[in-house]
């Protein structure tokens, strides 16, 4: 019997539906050469939905993601000027995708730090610091810490204005995101690299004790402890020393950019977002809008984003790996997106849709 999937498509803002539509391009060859079928709805979310709708994540999406078994997000969000037409709790990030995440419950953030050796040019660390590329899986949590603790604002005795965000983490939350860390550790290199700042946070703290909890059932893991801080520079050093990565929501956003910055651009950082009962896939990075519309954003960070859900939400691990490949075989032919060009001479500049051309080319006589 043909698998039959249904996908909810976010397009999104500036870049997304640029680099969305090299994206599904994949389920089209993958339904073509594969007995799997796609039903792909695709709905407003971001800036754009707020104009259009008045909401920037409306009912009728959320429908459509509800009814989903995946969601397929491209990036969302204006500039910092534009974003202010926009009341606060509107704007894509606030109105959008944290909605989002809080709805599907999408804890634990899988952002893949990946490089390879023969992309390894794309870095600015120099040869002898990459050697033989990177392969980093970092581990976000995602739905709580200071993005979804209490918040207010207000007026002190003394007349002063002040604000109150609070990092807030029950035990349960923890241990769910530990666990898929520990999990992960298990399959790859048996080495975790817990990410905290217990020397001044109570909640790494906290997050340690419940980590030596849940370190008792991963025995033949091994856990090593690095404060955030020291982490930002041995990513730039030593990024070898390091398999799978668990840290809490900012400490994630942050170190996860700078995973971006090692690889040579933010244009590489897919992600998965994994809830208990659906996940959603996104890339790393926002919607670029100085770029929009000219037709060279790296559609990457989307295509891997849909290797990422061929994986993990359907067990396509073959056809992933595929798409993977696919794209790793056009930047190795010398082919390379705006982002990346600077890296070389040698480089053939190519477009969004001349990437999206020649991944599928591949990928059809991968197939
Ligand atoms: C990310 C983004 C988001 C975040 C923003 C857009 C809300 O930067 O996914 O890393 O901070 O989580
Ligand atoms: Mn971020």
């Amino acid at each position: 019997m043909t698998n039959a999937y249904k996908i909810a498509v976010l397009p999104g803002d500036a870049i997304g539906p640029e680099i969305m539509a090299q994206a599904v391009r994949v389920f089209d060859v993958l339904q073509k050469k594969r007995d799997v079928s796609f039903e792909l709805t695709t709905a407003p979310f971001g800036a754009h939905a707020y104009f259009d709708e008045g909401k920037a994540f409306p009912d009728s999406t959320k429908a459509v993601c509800d009814d989903a078994d995946a969601i397929l997000k491209g990036p969302v969000g204006l500039s910092h000027e534009a974003s202010k037409k926009i009341p606060v709790e509107e704007q894509a990030e606030r109105g959008a995708i944290l909605p989002l995440r809080a709805r599907y419950n999408t804890f634990a953030n899988f952002r893949p730090i990946t490089l390879s050796k023969d992309m390894a040019h794309f870095s600015p660390l120099k040869p002898e610091i990459i050697q033989d590329g990177i392969d980093i899986l970092l581990i976000r949590e995602l739905v709580g810490g200071l993005y979804f603790g209490k918040k207010d604002r207000g007026v002190n005795d003394e007349g002063e204005r002040y604000v109150h965000e609070i990092l807030e983490y029950t035990e349960q939350q923890i241990r769910q995101v530990l666990i898929v860390a520990f999990e992960q550790a298990r399959k790859r290199k048996k080495r975790l690299h817990n990410i905290h700042k217990s020397n001044v946070l109570m909640s790494s703290v906290f997050w340690n004790e419940v980590l030596d909890e849940v370190h008792q059932d991963y025995q033949d893991v091994e856990v090593i402890h690095l404060l955030v801080d020291a982490a930002a520079t041995a990513l730039c050093l030593n990024p070898g020393q390091f398999d799978v990565m668990v840290m809490e929501n900012m400490f994630g956003d942050i170190l996860s950019d700078q995973g971006g910055g090692i690889l040579g651009s933010l244009g590489l950082m897919p992600s998965a977002c994994i809830g208990p009962d659906k996940a959603y896939y996104e890339p790393s990075h926002g919607s670029a809008p100085d770029i929009a519309g000219k037709n060279i954003a790296n559609p990457y960070s989307m295509i891997g984003s849909v290797a990422m859900m061929l994986e993990m939400s359907f067990n396509m691990e073959t056809e992933a790996a595929m798409v993977w490949q696919a794209m790793k075989n056009v930047f190795e032919a010398g082919y390379s997106t705006a982002d990346l060009s600077r890296s070389s001479d040698d480089i053939q500049l190519v477009s969004t849709d001349q990437f999206g051309d020649k991944v599928i080319e591949t990928l059809e006589a991968l197939l």
